[in-house]
């Protein structure tokens, strides 16, 4: 397959393109999985020459890349990167940008192909897809032309379906790539395999074995330097409506007929679209919401939201949810599926949990509690898959136990695993949309946060009701107490 290809990212100054995008391109150079015929071309609003910015990514590169950096690699790459300084804001300057694409394009021979990465903030991306269709892709182009475009798609199911449309009239949804780099991670991409290729699996995989299910995802760290983008969010724009439901739709759906694109997200999008619709009093009492406070400990004070750069001293933007949702169809009715995600937990971890029915107390179990099998995949940081089961203790008594089995796939040596965006950054080069939100996806996720949203607006909340470092609003806990379950932190 031809890769030849010219990759054009707006906001190569900023925080993305130095800790995901360049490092990623690094370490597939590394890998040999660029083309020859390929140029990368950042452009940024701040004036520099090739040299300084090869200079600033070269640093960034050796902090964030997984590969360390070898002379050879990096120099074959960097004379491939150019630095374009312009305002994407102006609509006069697109003409003499495309000049100088065309001429790198020709000097690269990279057969007019071209893809537009969107590492800005989201509202740019309509005005920057906009002036390219005007003054970039003349009629009669050459090759393919691709548009990546970061989370988040829209703020709601109006705002995403406008961006839409102005996106696929431009590009068509074949050449838009909509970016959940969750989708990137390597045990994402094992949770199919998992599934479809162990007999062991597959058949337990539906509501007459499996108890319930737990999806979470907590990061230690508060919003950092993006106070601004996250007042506008919220965690569950953030991490709900993309990652979370995401990992839902892995988990619960059906095989698919084959592996191509289109099979795979035809079964995802069936799970979004049976997922329980919630009203009024459902939404009370299956949601949870919370916002850190502040916390004093021996190293010192930990801010509350709050109290962080660019956030309303009286926000109300949440920095936690949990919730429970339903799928309803055959595989899936009356199994409860948890949901939990998070700013400054005690830990940073993404994982799912799938607790299976216990045994029926008979035998000579009978007067013993016997603990459920418990299967947990790690996404991150730590990747593998943990199961639990019961076994005899060792001794001359009759007593049962729970044991343990405990892959870990980032602990062998040998393995580095890819990051994400290599993986997603590959898959564009090569056309393959399979790891990316397809339109009806993004459609399904935002229709069933919105209700939420919608409804959270007549019930303010009453912030903040964590503390930074805890697992969140006591709250959360009853949630799963009411149904006689707990969240399982391993
Ligand atoms: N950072 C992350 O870890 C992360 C993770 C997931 C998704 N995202 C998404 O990725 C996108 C980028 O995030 P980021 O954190 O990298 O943002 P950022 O650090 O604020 O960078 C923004 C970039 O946009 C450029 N820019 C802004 N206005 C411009 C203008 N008028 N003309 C030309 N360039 C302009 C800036 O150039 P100058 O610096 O030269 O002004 C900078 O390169 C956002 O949509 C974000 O939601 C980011």
């Amino acid at each position: 397959m031809d890769l030849s290809c010219t990759m054009v990212i707006f906001g190569g100054t900023g925080d993305l393109a130095h800790r995901k995008l360049l490092p990623a391109i690094y370490n597939l150079q590394y890998e040999k999985l660029l083309p020859e015929n390929f140029t990368v071309i950042v452009v940024g609003r701040r004036e520099k020459t090739d040299e300084d910015y090869r200079e600033e990514i070269y640093r960034s590169i050796k902090a964030f890349s997984r590969f360390e950096v070898n002379g050879e690699v990096w120099n074959n790459l960097r004379d491939r990167i150019y630095y374009w300084s312009m305002d994407f804001l102006q609509e006069e300057t697109y003409g003499l940008f495309n000049r100088f694409l065309s001429e790198k394009e020709y000097q690269y021979d990279t057969k007019g192909n071209r893809i537009y990465y969107m590492a800005v903030a989201p509202e740019y991306f309509e005005g920057i897809v906009d002036k390219l269709h005007r003054h970039c892709m003349d009629e009669g182009i050459k090759g393919w032309h691709r548009v990546v475009i970061e989370k988040p798609f829209g703020r709601d199911l109006n705002s995403a379906k406008y961006l839409n449309d102005k996106i696929v009239q431009v590009f068509q949804e074949e050449n838009t790539y909509r970016i959940d780099h969750y989708l990137g991670k390597e045990m994402l991409q094992n949770i199919m395999v998992l599934r479809f290729a162990n007999m062991i699996f597959e058949p337990l995989w539906n509501n007459r074995f499996i108890d319930h299910i737990q999806i979470f995802s907590s990061e230690t760290v508060g919003v950092e330097n993006r106070g601004d983008y996250y007042e506008r969010s919220g965690a569950m724009r953030d991490m709900v409506q993309s990652h979370m439901l995401q990992l839902v739709s892995l988990i619960a759906m059906e095989p698919p007929n084959d592996l191509d694109t289109k099979s795979i997200q035809d079964e995802k999008v069936k799970v979004l679209k049976a997922i329980k619709k919630m009203a009024g009093k459902d939404i009370e009492e299956n949601t949870v919401r919370g916002q850190y406070g502040s916390r004093r400990s021996e190293r010192g004070e930990i801010s509350g939201y709050r109290q962080e750069a660019r956030v309303a001293p009286h926000s109300n933007t949440e920095t936690f949810v949990a919730l429970k949702l339903y799928i309803e169809n055959f595989r899936w009715a009356g199994v409860p599926f948890y949901i939990r995600t998070g700013k400054r937990m005690p830990e940073k971890s993404t994982e799912i949990l799938i607790q299976f029915k216990t045994m029926e107390n008979i035998l000579y179990f009978k007067d013993k509690q016997l603990q459920p099998n418990i299967l947990v995949i790690r996404i991150q940081p730590m990747e593998g898959i943990f199961f639990q089961f019961n076994a005899k203790e060792p001794g001359t008594r009759q007593r049962i136990i729970p044991v343990e089995m405990d892959f870990c796939q980032n602990c062998r040596v040998g393995i580095n695993s890819p990051e994400a965006y290599e993986r997603l950054l590959y898959d564009v080069m090569r056309g393959d949309r399979t790891l990316f939100a397809r339109w009806d996806e993004v459609e399904y996720a935002w229709k069933f946060v919105d209700n939420i949203l919608e409804a959270w607006k007549n019930h303010p909340p009453i912030f903040p009701n964590y503390e930074a470092g805890t697992w969140g609003p006591g709250e959360a806990d009853k949630l799963l107490q009411k149904d006689h379950r707990n969240w399982i932190n391993r």
